[in-house]
């Protein structure tokens, strides 16, 4: 272990070439200078009065500091930084609310538009499904995307995720669709699991998430 106080930095999974790591400080800059252009931002992040890519490296770099420094067990969410062969393809999130009770997390992702359409969605999902069914004791994952996110909803429902309701919400200056989605643990066996993702570093992260070293 090289992180004695925050351990949750030595989780690694692994998935064929693909490598993820929870993210860190260095990350940063490759994340900003990446960042795709359609990639919806917290709409209410602070607007500083500066141009648009300064105000999206600033909510990046906002976003990261509030996700460690504001982590709790009943409240807890982070990104992964998705690399092949040490290139940064983009990055998982996985989030918990009142997880040891609830056992549910939550994911979002995003991808440079370079790496899109050949799987490798579907492949970080998957890696941080196994972290939270196979290592973290989750029984059930859920997921949101607007209507049209064909490729966002693709991945979710491609991987065995089932109908879970729809809400109407404003976006921009209008009223959008979010479509939600659900996983549960008997979905995620009978899809076949992911005997092919290695997680490493998950025991001594465990207390992070309020869990004990045996899980139910
Ligand atoms: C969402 C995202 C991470 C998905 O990654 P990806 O690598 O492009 O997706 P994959 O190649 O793994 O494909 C996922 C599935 O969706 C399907 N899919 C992809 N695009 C699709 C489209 N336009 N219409 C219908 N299905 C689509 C694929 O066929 C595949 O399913 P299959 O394996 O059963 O054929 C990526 O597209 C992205 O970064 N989008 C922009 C950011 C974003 O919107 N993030 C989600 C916010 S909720």
């Amino acid at each position: 272990m090289t992180h004695a106080y925050w351990p949750l930095l030595d989780l690694r999974l692994t998935l064929g070439d693909l490598e993820l790591a929870p993210l860190v400080e260095a990350d940063l800059a490759e994340v900003v200078r990446l960042l795709p252009a359609d990639l919806e931002l917290n709409p209410t992040a602070t607007r500083f009065t500066v141009d648009e890519p300064t105000h999206h490296g600033i909510v990046v770099h906002q976003e990261y500091w509030r996700s460690y420094g504001t982590w709790t067990i009943q409240a807890w969410r982070f990104h992964l930084a998705v690399r092949r062969d040490g290139e940064l393809l983009g990055l998982q999130e996985l989030e918990g609310n009142e997880f040891p009770t609830l056992r549910t997390v939550d994911t979002s992702s995003w991808l440079v538009e370079s790496a899109r359409g050949a799987g490798i969605g579907k492949a970080m999902r998957r890696a941080v499904l196994a972290l939270a069914f196979d290592h973290l004791g989750a029984q059930a994952a859920i997921t949101s995307a607007w209507h049209d996110n064909h490729a966002s909803l693709g991945v979710s429902r491609s991987l065995g995720y089932r109908p879970n309701g729809e809400s109407l919400l404003a976006r921009g200056d209008g009223v959008d669709t979010l479509v939600h989605l659900r996983m549960t643990l008997a979905d995620w066996r009978s899809a076949g699991g992911a005997p092919d993702v290695s997680v490493t570093g998950v025991p001594e992260a465990l207390p992070l998430f309020g869990l004990s070293g045996s899980l139910p």
